[in-house]
Protein backbone atom coordinates (compact mmCIF):
# COMPACT_ATOMS: atom_id res chain seq x y z
CA UNK A 1 0.00 0.00 0.00
CA UNK A 2 1.37 3.34 -0.94
CA UNK A 3 2.49 5.42 2.62
CA UNK A 4 2.07 8.86 2.95
CA UNK A 5 3.78 10.39 5.97
CA UNK A 6 2.71 13.34 7.40
CA UNK A 7 6.12 14.50 9.54
CA UNK A 8 5.78 18.08 11.55
CA UNK A 9 8.07 19.32 13.81
CA UNK A 10 4.85 22.19 14.93
CA UNK A 11 2.18 20.19 14.03
CA UNK A 12 -0.94 20.92 12.10
CA UNK A 13 -4.15 21.93 13.55
CA UNK A 14 -6.17 18.54 13.55
CA UNK A 15 -8.64 19.26 11.30
CA UNK A 16 -5.79 19.85 8.97
CA UNK A 17 -4.92 16.11 9.79
CA UNK A 18 -8.23 14.40 9.37
CA UNK A 19 -8.30 16.10 5.76
CA UNK A 20 -5.05 14.66 4.65
CA UNK A 21 -6.01 11.98 6.42
CA UNK A 22 -9.40 11.61 4.53
CA UNK A 23 -7.41 12.53 0.75
CA UNK A 24 -4.87 10.06 1.49
CA UNK A 25 -7.88 7.19 2.58
CA UNK A 26 -9.86 8.29 -0.55
CA UNK A 27 -7.03 7.13 -2.77
CA UNK A 28 -6.71 4.02 -1.38
CA UNK A 29 -3.48 5.41 0.55
CA UNK A 30 -2.42 4.89 4.04
CA UNK A 31 -1.44 8.22 6.13
CA UNK A 32 0.79 7.93 8.92
CA UNK A 33 1.82 11.13 11.98
CA UNK A 34 5.35 11.83 13.04
CA UNK A 35 4.63 14.96 15.06
CA UNK A 36 6.69 17.14 17.55
CA UNK A 37 9.93 15.13 16.65
CA UNK A 38 12.60 15.72 18.86
CA UNK A 39 15.53 14.86 16.12
CA UNK A 40 16.59 14.22 12.86
CA UNK A 41 16.94 10.07 13.43
CA UNK A 42 13.50 10.41 14.34
CA UNK A 43 12.46 11.56 10.45
CA UNK A 44 14.90 9.61 9.19
CA UNK A 45 13.44 6.03 10.84
CA UNK A 46 9.42 7.33 9.69
CA UNK A 47 10.27 7.74 6.14
CA UNK A 48 12.33 4.22 5.70
CA UNK A 49 9.13 3.02 3.91
CA UNK A 50 7.29 6.36 2.82
CA UNK A 51 6.84 6.53 -0.69
CA UNK A 52 5.34 10.36 -0.08
CA UNK A 53 5.97 12.83 2.39
CA UNK A 54 4.52 16.04 3.69
CA UNK A 55 6.00 18.40 5.85
CA UNK A 56 6.65 22.21 6.87
CA UNK A 57 9.72 23.88 8.06
CA UNK A 58 10.85 20.65 8.59
CA UNK A 59 14.60 19.99 7.26
CA UNK A 60 14.82 17.20 4.60
CA UNK A 61 18.30 16.72 4.18
CA UNK A 62 20.67 14.55 2.27
CA UNK A 63 20.13 11.77 5.07
CA UNK A 64 16.53 11.98 5.13
CA UNK A 65 16.30 11.53 1.24
CA UNK A 66 18.56 8.96 0.99
CA UNK A 67 16.49 6.94 4.30
CA UNK A 68 13.86 7.17 2.27
CA UNK A 69 14.42 4.45 -0.38
CA UNK A 70 10.66 4.53 -1.44
CA UNK A 71 10.00 8.13 -1.35
CA UNK A 72 8.69 9.62 -4.92
CA UNK A 73 7.95 13.16 -3.51
CA UNK A 74 7.74 14.73 -0.78
CA UNK A 75 5.71 18.33 -0.31
CA UNK A 76 6.17 21.24 1.57
CA UNK A 77 2.89 22.13 2.74
CA UNK A 78 3.49 26.06 2.46
CA UNK A 79 5.79 28.62 0.49
CA UNK A 80 9.17 28.33 1.45
CA UNK A 81 11.08 25.10 0.58
CA UNK A 82 14.76 25.92 1.59
CA UNK A 83 14.59 23.82 4.08
CA UNK A 84 14.58 20.37 1.46
CA UNK A 85 17.96 19.82 0.19
CA UNK A 86 16.90 19.76 -3.55
CA UNK A 87 20.07 18.49 -5.05
CA UNK A 88 20.22 15.96 -3.46
CA UNK A 89 16.44 14.88 -4.30
CA UNK A 90 16.58 15.36 -7.69
CA UNK A 91 19.87 13.03 -7.74
CA UNK A 92 17.33 10.43 -5.72
CA UNK A 93 14.80 11.14 -8.20
CA UNK A 94 12.69 12.60 -5.56
CA UNK A 95 9.98 15.40 -6.61
CA UNK A 96 9.60 18.08 -4.63
CA UNK A 97 7.07 20.31 -4.36
CA UNK A 98 5.45 23.62 -1.99
CA UNK A 99 1.66 24.48 -2.65
CA UNK A 100 1.97 28.22 -2.84
CA UNK A 101 -0.74 30.65 -1.97
CA UNK A 102 -2.31 27.86 0.61
CA UNK A 103 -1.13 29.60 4.05
CA UNK A 104 -0.60 33.16 2.48
CA UNK A 105 -3.69 35.07 4.15
CA UNK A 106 -2.26 33.96 7.65
CA UNK A 107 1.13 35.38 7.19
CA UNK A 108 -0.55 38.47 5.39
CA UNK A 109 -2.99 39.00 8.67
CA UNK A 110 0.23 38.13 10.79
CA UNK A 111 1.92 41.27 9.42
CA UNK A 112 -0.30 43.60 9.77
CA UNK A 113 -1.38 42.43 13.36
CA UNK A 114 2.39 42.69 14.71
CA UNK A 115 2.71 46.46 12.37
CA UNK A 116 -0.47 47.58 14.88
CA UNK A 117 0.71 45.72 18.09
CA UNK A 118 3.86 47.83 17.50
CA UNK A 119 2.88 51.10 16.58
CA UNK A 120 0.33 50.59 19.78
CA UNK A 121 3.43 50.10 21.84
CA UNK A 122 2.32 46.74 22.75
CA UNK A 123 -1.08 47.82 23.93
CA UNK A 124 0.53 49.37 27.51
CA UNK A 125 -1.73 51.78 28.30
CA UNK A 126 0.69 54.89 26.30
CA UNK A 127 -0.34 56.37 23.26
CA UNK A 128 0.74 54.93 20.05
CA UNK A 129 0.62 55.57 16.56
CA UNK A 130 -1.86 54.89 13.30
CA UNK A 131 -0.91 53.35 10.57
CA UNK A 132 -3.13 55.00 8.00
CA UNK A 133 -1.68 57.55 5.73
CA UNK A 134 1.47 55.83 6.34
CA UNK A 135 4.03 54.13 3.54
CA UNK A 136 4.50 50.58 3.49
CA UNK A 137 6.91 49.34 1.10
CA UNK A 138 6.23 45.58 -0.43
CA UNK A 139 9.31 43.72 -1.05
CA UNK A 140 8.25 40.84 -3.75
CA UNK A 141 4.91 41.16 -4.29
CA UNK A 142 4.00 37.30 -4.40
CA UNK A 143 0.53 35.56 -2.88
CA UNK A 144 1.91 37.03 0.84
CA UNK A 145 2.88 40.49 -0.35
CA UNK A 146 -0.14 40.99 -2.50
CA UNK A 147 -2.61 40.34 0.43
CA UNK A 148 -0.37 42.30 2.86
CA UNK A 149 -0.91 45.30 0.21
CA UNK A 150 -4.59 44.39 0.24
CA UNK A 151 -4.75 44.63 4.08
CA UNK A 152 -2.62 47.33 4.35
CA UNK A 153 -4.82 49.69 1.58
CA UNK A 154 -7.90 48.86 4.25
CA UNK A 155 -5.99 50.44 6.80
CA UNK A 156 -5.48 53.38 4.75
CA UNK A 157 -1.63 53.03 4.36
CA UNK A 158 -0.08 53.85 0.56
CA UNK A 159 1.20 50.98 -0.74
CA UNK A 160 4.11 50.59 -2.92
CA UNK A 161 6.33 47.18 -3.85
CA UNK A 162 9.24 46.76 -5.82
CA UNK A 163 9.17 42.69 -7.44
CA UNK A 164 11.68 42.70 -10.24
CA UNK A 165 9.47 39.44 -11.70
CA UNK A 166 6.20 41.10 -11.82
CA UNK A 167 5.37 43.71 -14.18
CA UNK A 168 4.29 47.41 -13.36
CA UNK A 169 1.06 47.01 -14.72
CA UNK A 170 0.36 43.89 -12.91
CA UNK A 171 1.19 46.03 -9.62
CA UNK A 172 -0.80 48.85 -10.48
CA UNK A 173 -3.56 46.61 -10.79
CA UNK A 174 -4.05 46.11 -7.46
CA UNK A 175 -3.74 49.94 -6.35
CA UNK A 176 0.10 49.80 -5.59
CA UNK A 177 2.88 51.83 -6.65
CA UNK A 178 5.41 49.84 -8.20
CA UNK A 179 9.05 50.90 -7.76
CA UNK A 180 12.18 50.31 -9.97
CA UNK A 181 14.80 48.94 -7.60
CA UNK A 182 14.84 47.87 -3.87
CA UNK A 183 16.70 51.22 -2.74
CA UNK A 184 13.47 53.29 -3.93
CA UNK A 185 11.47 51.00 -2.23
CA UNK A 186 13.21 52.02 1.09
CA UNK A 187 13.76 55.39 0.76
CA UNK A 188 10.05 56.08 0.41
CA UNK A 189 8.55 54.11 2.78
CA UNK A 190 8.32 53.96 6.49
CA UNK A 191 7.41 50.52 6.92
CA UNK A 192 9.08 48.09 4.52
CA UNK A 193 7.23 44.33 4.71
CA UNK A 194 9.74 41.72 3.09
CA UNK A 195 8.22 38.93 1.28
CA UNK A 196 11.46 37.67 -0.36
CA UNK A 197 12.34 33.62 -0.75
CA UNK A 198 16.02 32.59 1.28
CA UNK A 199 17.93 31.60 -1.54
CA UNK A 200 21.32 32.35 -2.11
CA UNK A 201 21.20 35.68 -4.06
CA UNK A 202 19.24 37.23 -1.20
CA UNK A 203 20.45 35.59 1.91
CA UNK A 204 22.01 38.65 4.11
CA UNK A 205 20.43 41.02 0.81
CA UNK A 206 18.76 42.98 3.71
CA UNK A 207 21.58 45.17 4.85
CA UNK A 208 22.97 48.62 6.30
CA UNK A 209 22.84 50.19 3.13
CA UNK A 210 19.17 49.52 2.77
CA UNK A 211 17.97 50.06 6.45
CA UNK A 212 19.67 53.19 6.82
CA UNK A 213 18.12 55.05 4.36
CA UNK A 214 14.82 54.23 5.50
CA UNK A 215 12.36 57.40 6.31
CA UNK A 216 12.13 58.84 10.24
CA UNK A 217 10.42 56.11 11.87
CA UNK A 218 11.52 53.07 9.96
CA UNK A 219 9.85 50.13 11.28
CA UNK A 220 10.85 46.51 8.84
CA UNK A 221 8.61 43.79 9.33
CA UNK A 222 10.05 40.47 8.48
CA UNK A 223 7.53 36.92 8.14
CA UNK A 224 10.12 35.72 5.34
CA UNK A 225 12.98 34.29 6.38
CA UNK A 226 15.59 35.69 9.37
CA UNK A 227 18.90 34.61 6.89
CA UNK A 228 17.66 37.08 4.06
CA UNK A 229 18.81 39.96 7.18
CA UNK A 230 22.72 40.91 7.64
CA UNK A 231 22.05 40.84 11.31
CA UNK A 232 25.64 42.25 11.87
CA UNK A 233 23.96 45.43 9.92
CA UNK A 234 20.09 44.91 11.76
CA UNK A 235 22.25 45.41 15.00
CA UNK A 236 24.17 48.29 13.95
CA UNK A 237 20.66 50.10 13.08
CA UNK A 238 19.71 49.82 16.06
CA UNK A 239 22.70 51.37 18.12
CA UNK A 240 22.72 54.11 14.89
CA UNK A 241 18.95 55.09 14.57
CA UNK A 242 16.61 55.60 17.61
CA UNK A 243 13.80 55.46 15.53
CA UNK A 244 14.11 52.30 14.28
CA UNK A 245 11.64 49.13 14.82
CA UNK A 246 12.02 45.47 14.12
CA UNK A 247 9.07 43.48 14.03
CA UNK A 248 9.95 39.59 13.17
CA UNK A 249 8.21 36.34 12.65
CA UNK A 250 11.22 34.77 14.25
CA UNK A 251 13.90 36.33 16.37
CA UNK A 252 17.13 37.11 15.21
CA UNK A 253 20.16 34.65 16.91
CA UNK A 254 20.81 38.23 19.02
CA UNK A 255 17.41 38.91 20.39
CA UNK A 256 18.36 38.82 24.12
CA UNK A 257 20.48 41.74 23.65
CA UNK A 258 17.88 43.64 21.52
CA UNK A 259 15.08 42.72 24.12
CA UNK A 260 17.44 44.54 27.02
CA UNK A 261 18.78 47.34 25.17
CA UNK A 262 16.21 48.64 22.81
CA UNK A 263 12.70 47.98 24.64
CA UNK A 264 9.84 48.89 23.11
CA UNK A 265 10.88 48.95 19.42
CA UNK A 266 10.89 45.14 18.45
CA UNK A 267 8.68 42.36 18.78
CA UNK A 268 9.51 39.43 18.11
CA UNK A 269 7.46 35.81 17.64
CA UNK A 270 8.35 32.86 20.25
CA UNK A 271 7.63 30.53 17.50
CA UNK A 272 7.36 30.79 13.19
CA UNK A 273 4.11 31.73 13.88
CA UNK A 274 2.67 33.39 10.31
CA UNK A 275 1.49 30.09 8.94
CA UNK A 276 0.34 28.60 12.11
CA UNK A 277 -3.51 29.08 11.64
CA UNK A 278 -6.67 26.70 11.17
CA UNK A 279 -7.30 27.75 8.02
CA UNK A 280 -3.67 27.79 6.77
CA UNK A 281 -2.96 24.38 7.89
CA UNK A 282 -6.42 22.63 6.16
CA UNK A 283 -5.67 24.45 3.13
CA UNK A 284 -1.95 23.84 2.71
CA UNK A 285 -2.22 20.23 4.08
CA UNK A 286 -4.73 19.07 2.05
CA UNK A 287 -3.30 20.70 -0.73
CA UNK A 288 -0.39 18.87 -0.44
CA UNK A 289 -2.52 15.59 0.33
CA UNK A 290 -3.86 16.38 -3.22
CA UNK A 291 -1.05 17.19 -5.03
CA UNK A 292 0.78 13.59 -4.01
CA UNK A 293 -2.35 11.67 -5.73
CA UNK A 294 -2.42 13.92 -8.35
CA UNK A 295 1.46 12.99 -8.76
CA UNK A 296 1.61 9.40 -8.13
CA UNK A 297 -1.82 8.15 -9.78
CA UNK A 298 -1.03 11.04 -12.79
CA UNK A 299 1.95 12.27 -12.69
CA UNK A 300 0.79 15.81 -12.23
CA UNK A 301 4.15 17.44 -11.77
CA UNK A 302 1.92 21.31 -11.54
CA UNK A 303 4.32 22.69 -8.77
CA UNK A 304 7.58 20.96 -8.71
CA UNK A 305 10.28 23.17 -7.74
CA UNK A 306 13.24 20.80 -8.89
C1 LIG B 1 6.01 29.12 4.51
O1 LIG B 1 7.11 29.14 3.93
O2 LIG B 1 5.00 28.63 3.98
C2 LIG B 1 5.87 29.75 5.87
O3 LIG B 1 7.09 30.23 6.32
C3 LIG B 1 5.21 28.85 6.88
O4 LIG B 1 6.06 27.93 7.49
P1 LIG B 1 5.51 26.83 8.52
O5 LIG B 1 4.66 25.86 7.79
O6 LIG B 1 6.74 26.18 9.08
O7 LIG B 1 4.73 27.53 9.59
Amino acid sequence: MTKVLVATVKPFAAQAVNGIRQVCEKAGFEMTLLEKYGNQEDLEKAVADADALIIRSDKVTREVIEAGKNLKIVVRAGAGYDNVDLEAATAYNVVVMNTPGQNSNAVAELALGMMVYLARNGFNGTAGTELRGKKIGIHAFGHVGQLVGKIARGFGMLVYAFDPFIADEKIKDHGVVPMNSAEELYKECQFISLHIPANEKTKESINYELLSSMPEGATLVNTARKEVINEEDLKRIFQDREDFKYISDIAPDYAPEIESNYRGRFFFTPKKMGAQTAEANINAGIAAAEQIVAFLNDNDTTFKVN
